[in-house]
């Protein structure tokens, strides 16, 4: 019997001493002590442990607490083919068919931040490196593979995670983030058992229509807001992803994470190395609030652009004209949104096409020259008239689609994502343009060159991308590489998007795809924020916030007031308070009033933008619970507390989180038409905390918004 199987059953035994089970040929591994060598990538309170024995392979002992010493051990990166009977976080098909890996340590070495675990199968020039990247007061490790052909033939990737990372013994619960068009981030939650679990997007392009690529993976329990340990795990990846949770055997959970290889092996040519996107791994043992306030400074520190810098107020007119206007109309906006307190116009679909005008999403996609029956004067009118108004300016853009009625599909049939022999099938009228070709690429970056070189006045882009691929087929990849599109679309995407955003830095970006069709941390390198739903009505996008804000920080989730739904502008106002405020209204057709709430209350919003935009988020009742939601931004100098009620909220203490025991506070109810609840005379943070803020009873749809300023210091 191999001494692997030996071991194999020795450790189930182990666990289960009343197990008669037959031994299953595997690579679970007891480690011996006196021969290993341990690899420790730590942050500040988690670590991933790895050991390598004697003869070479790599083991994974634990990831978690620091203070904890997990001693069992299984195979860490199992490949297919050798041993392994579970998922494995790669398979390969070797150059001379054989379909099996074997790896085995060559070095290990550290470097600042980055570990790097150097593998290579014994018997093929074939070469992994497993890469983690720690950011260490976070407690982030982000985890990536380098796979490398030196074979003297194409390799066939079939599995190829990101990360493969075990989560030892005990019970899980997972936490995914699910919907559809104007009904994204639904939380559920389910606890994991014995065998395998999904979750994935097969999309391709606007592949996280269904499903954030998020996930929460709570240990001993359900999810808990403040207590318990929690892991979080996004893929920096725009395309199909795949989260696979497999409870092995003996009890381990094992996941692996990266791009859904399904209808994707991807050749790799002699000599080529293949990257992984990133999977960012964030550990708390403070429950989910703790986790989000990390993976919100991570975000805003290491990913999105500009993650400092609070973000201006805007004014879009997708809601209030959609794809009806002309110069005289958007013109005429300005003046109220300059009145308001605005400090950004961003227009949207339906200003190009000359022979095939944009007036409904029919036509024109592709086809980047202004409309002259709309916009006579072109885009440079509309810059200067905003600069004359103090606006700044910003354009929509799609740039990767085309709509079969455009100039662009008449001169380049060629350049679109499509099958052979087959009909082809539109969303939204549209489809999608072949970005593993260069010249698509370069044209597609030209039309933003060419739009923003031609108009200085350009200062923001919200970049749309409005369908999926479902009939994968590229005309510029060789027949046998066809299966490489997948990836090979998101590369060159990413490609054109960094050149942007260094050829542009001061034009910032908003990512949006048909709502949050594109909410990974891979795009949002290149981006300062999204736009997660087309639901604006703020009784359904309250949920979809906090969903978004498990992951999101508020900085980059954009929040429109629109007329939607059938609340009190005021009510809107609070909602979208929550995040990056801006607003989407026919400002010419509100009444009087209603511009002096809008007014009043971006004012308002002005004087707590920091708190919101660079506070620490700590969430106090969920809508899922309901009838009341409440959250809370926390900074050195101050708390502002948002209060939503959706049906019948009686009186209640609501007990404050993050603010400081020992200071007082004065707090004073904001965005009220007349004198707001003035709780004022210094409350301390302690009877905040314990005691609570005594909040008014709410009816259906009304909200209350609190800011407690500037903490005095009273003594311990
Ligand atoms: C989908 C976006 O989510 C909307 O905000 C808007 O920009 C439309 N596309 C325009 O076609």
């Amino acid at each position: 019997m191999r001494r692997d199987v030996q071991v194999y059953i020795g450790r189930l035994r182990a666990m289960n001493p009343s197990s008669e089970q037959e031994p299953v040929a595997s690579a679970i591994y007891s480690q011996d002590a006196s021969s290993k060598v341990s690899i420790q990538i730590t942050t500040h309170n988690a670590a991933l442990r790895f050991t390598i024995d004697e003869h070479g392979k790599l083991f994974q002992s634990g990831f978690g607490s620091k203070g904890i010493h997990l001693t069992d051990c299984s195979e860490a990166f199992p490949t297919w083919g050798n041993g392994w009977v579970f998922e494995p976080a790669l398979s390969v098909i070797h150059a001379d068919g054989n379909t099996s890996t074997d790896l085995r340590v060559s070095r290990w070495s550290k470097t600042g931040q980055i570990t790097k675990i150097e593998l290579k199968d014994p018997e093929y020039p074939f070469f992994v490196d497993l890469l983690f990247r720690t950011i260490e007061a976070e407690d982030v490790i982000e985890v990536w593979t380098v796979l490398r052909n030196e074979e003297d033939g194409e390799v066939k990737l079939e599995a190829y995670a990101s990360s493969a990372l075990h989560f030892g013994d005990g019970d899980f619960w997972l936490t995914q983030f699910h919907g559809q068009f104007t009904d994204e981030a639904k939380m559920a939650e389910e606890k994991l058992g014995y065998g395998l679990k999904v979750l994935d997007s097969k999309l391709g392009v606007r592949a996280h229509q269904f499903r954030a690529p998020w996930l929460l993976l709570s240990k001993g329990g359900p999810l808990q807001e403040d207590e318990g340990e929690v892991f979080g795990g996004s893929l920096a990846w725009s395309g199909s992803f795949r989260f696979a949770f497999e409870v092995l055997p003996n009890g381990e959970l094992q996941t692996l994470c990266g791009v859904n290889p399904f209808a994707s092996a991807y050749k790799l040519a002699p000599g080529e190395a293949f990257e992984t996107p990133k999977m960012i791994w964030a550990w708390s043992d403070r429950g989910a609030g703790d986790l989000s306030r990390k993976l919100h400074r991570y975000i805003r520190r290491e990913v999105i652009r500009d993650g400092d810098e609070p973000r201006a107020v805007l004014l879009n007119n997708w809601e209030s004209t959609y794809f009806d206007f002309d110069e005289g109309k958007i013109v005429s906006l300005f003046e109220g949104a300059r009145e308001i307190g605005l400090d950004l116009f961003l227009l949207d679909d339906g200003w190009f096409g000359q022979k095939y005008p944009r007036n409904d999403d029919t036509q024109g996609l592709g086809d980047w020259t202004p409309d002259p029956r709309k916009l006579p004067n072109g885009i440079g009118a509309l810059t200067r008239a905003a600069k004359e108004k103090g606006l700044r300016f910003g354009l929509w853009f799609e740039p990767e689609m085309v709509n079969p009625r455009s100039e662009l599909f008449e001169k380049h049939p060629e350049w679109l994502i499509r099958q052979p022999k087959r009909q082809i099938e539109l969303q939204r009228n549209q489809m999608v343009l072949d970005l593993t070709n260069p010249e698509v690429r370069e044209f597609v970056f030209d039309v933003i060159e060419g739009t923003l070189s031609r108009n200085p006045g350009i200062s923001y882009i919200k970049w749309d991308c409005n369908r999926y691929i479902t009939q994968p087929g590229s005309p510029y990849l060789h027949r046998d590489m066809q299966e490489n599109l997948q990836v090979d679309y998101v590369r060159g995407l990413y490609a054109v998007m960094e050149k942007v955003a260094t050829s542009y830095p001061d034009v910032q970006i908003m990512m949006c795809s048909g709502g949050g069709g594109r909410v990974d941390l891979g795009a949002m390198r290149f981006a300062h924020e999204l736009w997660p739903s087309d639901m604006t009505d703020p009784v359904r996008r309250l949920f979809i916030q906090w969903g978004f804000s498990y992951f999101m920080p508020a900085i980059a989730v954009a929040n429109h007031v629109t007329l939607s739904g059938e609340s009190s502008l005021k009510f809107a106002f609070d909602v979208a308070f929550s995040g990056r405020l801006g607003m989407d209204v026919d400002l010419d057709k509100l009444s009087k009033a209603d511009r002096e709430v809008a007014r009043s209350a971006v004012a308002v919003y002005k004087e707590i933008r920091e708190l919101v935009q660079l506070g620490d988020l700590y969430r106090l009742e969920s809508p899922y619970a309901g009838p009341r939601s409440s959250l809370m931004y926390v900074k050195e100098n101050g708390a502002v507390v948002f209060l939503y009620s959706l049906g019948d909220s009686p009186p209640a203490c609501l007990r404050l989180k993050g603010i400081v025991p020992s200071c007082s506070y004065s707090v004073r109810e904001i965005n009220v038409a007349t004198e707001g609840l003035d709780l004022n005379s210094n409350l301390s943070g302690r009877a905040l905390i314990e005691g609570g803020l005594p909040v008014p009873a709410l009816g259906p749809c009304e909200s209350a918004v609190f800011h407690l300023e500037r903490p005095v210091e009273t003594g311990p």
